[in-house]
């Protein structure tokens, strides 16, 4: 990782000059972020060996949040999104962050699980201790269906097993945990729990139904935590707000689901951005939001430090991989990797939840000081006077008018521009 992640000026220039900045900030030769001009990126040809039935291909604003340092390191972040201010957003908290030392974050191995359900067993207790018993045959079957894995330091390292009460009885349910390494995981795990099924149906003697990976990945979890500091947060009144703001996404579960999609704002744009799931990641924060009391909560929490900052963590599973699917094969998704400039998956998936938290910050400060509506005006006005029809020459003098008046509609849009070309002011 490690380049210096406050970029000057990058505002003010076009893309293309974007581009080349990051090239040269990053050491990197220009070519290397070619894919990220659309003309340059994922032709049809491509996609068409990515999915089925392909007629074309989506484009998605791709742009880069600044002034990240995570566990001393800097790291400038591609995200994905069509959200106007989340990368602005982003990019503000991080420099917040930055002044007391930025993010930290840590990781546990990149264990994804299997589920394999056994269906019509006589005796579920008996079959679970079955099970049980046949752990090293088990782990070893896994194991020899995938000796790639096993060779790069992955492989099936432990089983678990449980009695489900379900609707028509008891269902015997074997969790397969496979260390994947640098892969999202989902076809290594699998795979293994189709290759050890039939097995598992005769030490069970029930019939093995699905076997398919589970999303509630809580055995892949990725970490962080910073300090924002109170006086650049704007006192210590708004560190309070902030407070309050995060203890309601706690107790309250309306809440909890808007305060959980504002972290997945910036977590699904870098996901996305480096072609990784993101309904994986999506479906594993929800459910990893569930408390053991079974209730929806907030997926981050926030203090207040002695010394009167405010503090913040998060903990989600981070289901993403390095190797495999769109990440190798998208060319824009490969630029954006190599901007990130991670070895592993385990160091994506910490930088991704750093990400998160800033964006989690961002919000909770704007919705505890000016509200929401404010900053994301002139980038919405911006969009609604492009549907409009503006021309690039018309276009400031029509952002600045719908935000003066604060009415940011496209038929206000139409009006002020039909003024502007009748010459009125
Ligand atoms: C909007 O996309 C996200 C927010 O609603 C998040 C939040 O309320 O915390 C602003």
């Amino acid at each position: 990782m490690s380049v210096y992640s406050r970029l000057s000026g990058f505002r003010d220039v076009p893309p293309a000059a974007r581009r080349a900045q990051l090239a040269e900030h990053t050491g990197r030769a220009p070519d290397e972020f070619r894919a990220l001009d659309p003309s340059e990126g994922l032709t049809v040809e491509q996609a068409d060996h990515m999915i089925e039935n392909v007629v074309g291909v989506l484009g998605v604003p791709l742009g880069v949040a600044t002034n990240f340092t995570i566990n001393g390191d800097d790291v400038l972040v591609p995200m994905a999104t069509e959200e106007p201010s989340v990368v602005a957003a982003a990019s503000n908290a991080a420099r917040i962050a930055r002044a007391a030392g930025g993010f930290h974050t840590s990781s546990s191995r990149p264990i994804m699980q299997a589920q394999i359900q056994v269906v019509d067993v006589e005796d579920p207790e008996g079959a679970r201790l079955r099970l049980l018993d046949a752990r090293a045959e088990l782990l070893r079957m896994a194991d020899e269906q995938d000796p790639q894995l096993v060779e790069l330091g992955g492989g099936a390292r432990e089983l678990s097993v449980r009695v489900v009460e379900a609707r028509p009885g008891r269902y015997v349910v074997l969790h397969l945990m496979v260390d994947v390494r640098d892969a999202m995981g989902a076809n290594a795990v699998n795979s293994m729990a189709e290759a050890v099924a039939t097995r598992v149906e005769e030490i069970a003697r029930g019939r093995a139904l699905l076997r398919i990976l589970t999303n509630k990945a809580d055995t892949r979890l990725a970490r962080a935590n910073a300090v924002f500091d109170a006086a650049t947060l704007g006192g210590a009144d708004v560190v309070r707000d902030i407070v309050h703001a995060g203890a309601l996404a706690e107790a309250d579960p309306y809440r909890a689901a808007t305060h959980n999609k504002g972290i997945l704002n910036g977590i699904t744009a870098v996901v996305l951005a480096t072609g990784n799931d993101t309904r994986a990641v999506e479906s594993g924060a929800h459910s990893h939001a569930v408390g053991s009391d079974g209730r929806y909560t907030a997926l981050s929490h926030f203090e207040t430090d002695a010394d009167g900052n405010l503090t913040g963590t998060l903990e989600l599973p981070m289901p993403v991989g390095l190797v495999g699917g769109a990440t190798k094969v998208h060319p824009a998704a490969r630029s954006a990797v190599r901007l990130l400039g991670v070895a592993t998956a385990q160091q994506l998936s910490e930088v991704i939840t750093a990400v998160g938290l800033a964006q989690n910050v961002a919000a909770l400060r704007a919705l505890a000081t000016e509200g929401i509506q404010r900053g994301h005006m002139s980038l919405h006005a911006r969009n609604v006077a492009v549907s409009a029809g503006a021309s690039a020459t018309e276009l400031p003098q029509v952002v600045s008018r719908l935000v003066a008046d604060r009415v940011v509609r496209a038929d206000h849009a139409e009006r002020v521009l039909a003024e502007l070309r009748a010459g009125r002011p």
